[in-house]
């Protein structure tokens, strides 16, 4: 898109996905990470051995931290999936 194009560009319309059946808003090309965080959720998993509370951390794709599962589909980074409307998010 050239820079003239975008002094008019628009968001597009914004859209929902679920986690664990709760509806998130999304701005389109929100990672899934991200929506999360916006909605209030920060921590989504548990370390194995102490309990302690994950989400997201490195925010581009190093730690893992923030793995969960979309549309069936384990082991996703939530900072750097991009979030599709009707996803279906769960965490555990
Ligand atoms: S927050 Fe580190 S990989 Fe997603």
């Amino acid at each position: 898109m050239t820079p003239q194009r975008l002094v008019g560009a628009r968001p597009e319309p914004a859209f929902e996905i679920t986690v664990d059946g709760r509806p998130v808003p999304v701005v389109p090309g929100q990672s899934i990470g991200a929506a999360m965080h916006a909605a209030g959720i920060r921590s989504w998993r548990t370390t194995r051995f102490e309990g302690r509370p994950r989400g997201l951390f490195c925010g581009i794709g190093v730690c893992f931290d923030c793995l969960l599962t979309v549309n069936g589909t384990p082991s996703l980074r939530a900072c750097s999936t991009q979030a599709r409307p009707g996803d279906e998010v769960t965490t555990s």
